[in-house]
């Protein structure tokens, strides 16, 4: 118990890391609690106009995810850990002690978890988030769609032990995202890219 709690302990810490906010601010891009939705995400970053700080905020948002399920794995070396420290970075995204608790909305941490936890449904959950952004054109749609159908990628592929998990996540991806989904509904959520809708 003692080094499963400090490992997630440890994959919230790291879950907690803004990339978003510390590469807008190191390229001079401005304050991104500021920017568009305010949001801390990659979706955010790019409403700056900078593609390569956006692409760098997701990369690092699902890096960060997976290198916590990997430390698990490395440190306890059981699965129930490695769920415990995907947990953990994503609650740390939504809720960073950096930032006074004022997070994001958790999609790239999710994928980033999914992918270290079992690649084949990361990769599909990456791949319905593709999916969607191309018929919605609107990146908070792509991230309810592909969080609601990954329960689908785990019986597709075997991974039942993921269930409670990736259901909790995908709850808690969807109150993030309740302005998203009223600006959705409103026909007023901007286009991915787009600084207004
Ligand atoms: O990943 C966050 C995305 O789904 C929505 O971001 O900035 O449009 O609220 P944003």
């Amino acid at each position: 118990w003692g080094l499963l709690g400090v490992t997630a302990l440890l994959a919230y810490l790291l879950g907690s890391v803004p990339f978003g906010v510390v590469i807008t601010r190191a390229m001079g891009l401005g304050d991104l609690r500021k920017i568009g939705s305010g949001n801390i995400g990659a979706t955010n970053v790019l409403r700056t106009g900078n593609k390569a700080a956006a692409a760098a905020t997701l990369v690092l948002d699902g890096a960060k995810g997976a290198v916590a399920v990997l430390l698990a794995r490395a440190l306890v070396g059981a699965e129930d850990a490695a769920q415990t420290a995907a947990l953990a970075a994503f609650v740390g995204h939504l809720y960073p002690v950096w930032l006074g608790f004022r997070g994001g909305k958790g999609v790239a941490t999710f994928l980033g978890t999914l992918i270290a936890l079992a690649w084949p449904v990361g990769l599909a959950a990456c791949a319905t988030w593709l999916v969607g952004a191309a018929l919605t054109r609107i990146s908070s749609a792509a991230a309810l769609i592909s969080a609601a159908v990954t329960p689908l990628w785990l019986w597709a592929f075997g991974q039942g032990q993921m269930l409670i998990l990736v259901i909790v996540l995908t709850i808690l991806i969807y109150i993030r995202h309740a302005a998203n989904l009223a600006r959705i509904k409103a026909g007023t959520e901007p286009k991915i890219g787009q600084k207004k809708g």
